[in-house]
């Protein structure tokens, strides 16, 4: 066993593509936080480390769609979720960005020294290519038919509609997302981590040295192992992220799962110049923490580039959380079912301990979990309100009252077994919350907290020291015991809860330093005839109209991000124009007019003319040649059968040679093709349309 000198703790860099929503804080961010500030509470030497993951398709899918350039996108969204984060107190001794010169050098650094000792395969392998952009396409960038569920919109890497993983080549009819033209394949030149290398290692390391990680990261990670690894491109053809440092390597950069890892190297650097003690010792305890779709980067991928390198500590551990959901259905950015962080700090100022309490009461530790507002307020309204709060509001009140606003004074020969079992509880509560801390089971170590304060509305009850008048020591007993357990709480829930932590301080008027984590379990935390402040309301109860208005705002939301996809995908497309209206005619102008339905019985190409083709229609009481521009919407195959509208007794016209006897009457689309205005549901050839 090595004895562990100092901390260093990471939370998965979230995506600068977007806010990050409470997904992210339940499964990343606040496990993480709750852990660092127990271990700071213990004094340990700890580092946090963060920041934004600014390089990779994401990013440049986002500039995309919201039409700006990929550095404004990272420029907008880390402001956005930096200061989110903050105020929601996570933490952080540093939140950084990859964007960073320091970040570019040192992940360059990283694959220049994996490409000197001669770690990586050249490989040439085929790539989609869109020759009208003339640019490789990621697989996100390639969209098409799903071959499972027939979605005409999956993505290369994914169909959203049936969750399937998909390769590009999978795809049916795949197009370029950039021009909707058809991709081409073509060679292209990347650098392999031949991963199967470091198959033997790390079957030891995880398999076998690291049984006691999470069921959920350990089953991930044998189930990988067990498939076999293979060589994975750590370069990607694209002008966004770190440049490959070599020579003829123009328009080749990092493969973003290559350099983020390496963001939380170069994020230690820029927060201190003693970072090779954090990276390089032995006697470094280095956990990641992260969401599921995560597991294999840390646990697999990034391990063997450190290993491949060489001189960098491993994880010690990698408690990856799994997903939480919001009101029973998944999270999905891009259909804004989401709680946005952002948006909640605004919406719920001052209350961050509440969220912060519901989403570690739902953490989902050992499988997917929900998020409902409803069940927000319940905890709030009925765990924080009336358990927590209503305790020390309770203790507080009836000092003042019963014991002139100090901490009245203990008298040890009085007191009986109920003070006993309260004082037991107290100090066996501290043991409970360290062990779940630090073996990562953080809703555990919540409810230890919550338990203790009701057990301390139960002792208050048990001993009502409101009908106690006629007996002061009973009175400064119990409420010097309730005090104690105040401040006792304060420490034990400042790593869950710590805006509520330091209000408590400031009630029973004692510095933070309070809060260290030694002087849990103590019943001289406060000192006899001490003034307190008077109670503040630590929590306060959440309305009905306050949890119907964010259901509403979370469907409304939904409902307009549908409304702007679609609105961006016609701003794409460019909407062919409306017309505006002829002038007005009489209904005898109409009635010259001579309307019939017709069947197309064959089609063909006209010469020298790329727009025309040239069909005979069957009118049923005979059939005629009509020349039609429409040859750039349909090939002839695709029309031959169809039944269509046409304007029957429209003067003769020559069209390149060819008398043309009638119109076929189309229409315009949103994307601009011209569809038929066909008599769907079997007209009779011939018949007039009226
Ligand atoms: N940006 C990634 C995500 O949101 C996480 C990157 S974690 C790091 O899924 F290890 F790469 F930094
Ligand atoms: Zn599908």
């Amino acid at each position: 066993m090595i004895e562990y000198k100092r901390h260093l703790v990471t939370a998965a860099l979230p995506y600068a593509n977007g806010p990050v929503h409470i997904g992210h804080l339940a499964g990343n961010f606040l496990p993480a936080d709750i852990y660092v500030r127990y271990l700071r509470a213990k004094k340990e030497d700890v580092k946090f480390i963060c920041g934004t993951d600014e390089h990779g398709v994401p990013i440049t899918i986002r500039a995309m769609k919201e039409g700006v350039s990929p550095q404004e996108i990272v420029d907008k969204y880390y402001q956005i979720i930096d200061e989110s984060l903050k105020e929601m107190g996570i933490s952080f001794d540093i939140f950084s960005r990859t964007s960073k010169e320091i970040h570019h050098e040192t992940s360059q650094h990283f694959f220049k020294t994996l490409y000197d000792k001669g770690l990586f395969e050249e490989r040439e392998s085929e790539q989609f290519f869109d020759e009208e952009k003339q640019l490789f396409l990621a697989d996100r960038y390639i969209t098409g038919t799903c071959p499972t569920c027939a979605n005409e919109n999956a993505y290369g890497d994914q169909c959203e509609k049936c969750g399937r993983t998909l390769s590009p080549d999978e795809l049916i009819q795949p197009k370029s997302a950039l021009s909707n033209s058809i991709p081409v394949k073509k060679k292209t030149m990347h650098w392999f981590l031949p991963l199967q290398n470091y198959e033997e290692w790390l079957k030891q390391w995880i398999l076998e040295e690291h049984k006691d990680w999470k069921n959920n990261v350990y089953g991930q990670c044998k189930s990988w192992l067990d498939s076999g690894l293979h060589p994975r491109a750590m370069t990607r053809d694209s002008n966004w992220g770190v440049k490959v440092p070599l020579p003829n390597a123009e328009g080749k950069v990092l493969y973003v799962w290559f350099d983020a890892p390496i963001g939380y190297i170069s994020a230690t650097k820029e927060l201190t110049p003693q970072w090779s003690d954090y990276w390089c010792k032995e006697d470094t305890k280095l956990v990641h923490f992260l969401g599921k779709d995560n597991i294999v980067f840390h646990c697999i991928i990034f391990p063997a580039m450190l290993k491949a390198h060489g001189g960098f500590v491993l994880p010690e551990n990698v408690p990856a959380n799994e997903f939480l959901n919001i009101e029973g259905e998944k999270v999905s950015t891009s259909r804004n079912w989401a709680v946005w962080v952002d948006a909640y700090v605004k919406d719920f100022p001052d209350m961050q301990d509440a969220m912060r309490y519901t989403l570690c009461a739902n953490m989902p530790e050992t499988k997917d979990n929900d998020f409902t507002w409803k069940d927000f307020q319940d905890r709030n309204n009925s765990e924080l309100v009336a358990i927590l709060g209503n305790f020390v509001n309770r203790a507080f009140v009836l000092m003042h009252k019963l014991c002139k606003g100090k901490v009245p004074t203990f008298h040890i020969e009085q007191k009986d077994e109920k003070d006993d079992a309260l004082f037991d509880k107290i100090v066996s509560t501290k043991k409970s919350i360290e062990s779940s801390i630090e073996n990562y089971r953080f809703r555990e170590g919540l409810f230890s907290v919550i338990d203790l304060a009701r057990e301390g509305n139960k002792y208050l009850q048990d001993k009502e020291p409101w009908k106690k008048a006629d007996d002061q020591i009973s009175i400064d007993n119990c409420l010097h015991l309730c005090l104690q357990l105040c401040a006792n709480l304060a420490i034990y829930m400042n790593p869950f809860l710590p805006f509520t932590a330091k209000k408590l301080c400031r009630m029973m008027k004692v510095v933070d330093r309070m809060l260290e984590w030694e002087n849990g379990g103590s019943l001289k935390l406060l000192k006899q005839g001490y003034p307190l402040n008077p109670p503040e309301l630590l929590f306060r109860k959440v309305e009905d109209e306050e949890i119907a208005m964010q259901k509403d705002k979370l469907v409304v939301g939904s409902q307009q991000s549908k409304v702007d996809s679609l609105q961006l995908a016609d701003n794409n497309i460019q909407t062919s124009q409306i017309s505006n209206l002829k002038s007005q005619i009489s209904f005898e102008d109409f009635d010259k007019i001579d309307i019939r339905v017709a069947t197309i019985t064959s089609a063909e190409k006209v010469a020298k003319a790329d727009k025309l083709l040239k069909l005979t229609l069957d009118l049923g009481f005979e059939t005629r040649t009509v020349v039609s521009g429409i040859a750039l919407h349909y090939s002839p195959e695709e029309i031959i059968g169809k039944q269509v509208s046409v304007i029957a007794n429209l003067a003769p016209r020559k069209m390149k040679g060819i008398e043309s006897n009638g119109m076929i009457l189309m229409a315009e689309n949103a994307e601009g093709t011209l569809i038929f205005i066909n008599a769907d549901g079997g007209a009779m050839n011939g018949s007039s349309v009226k």
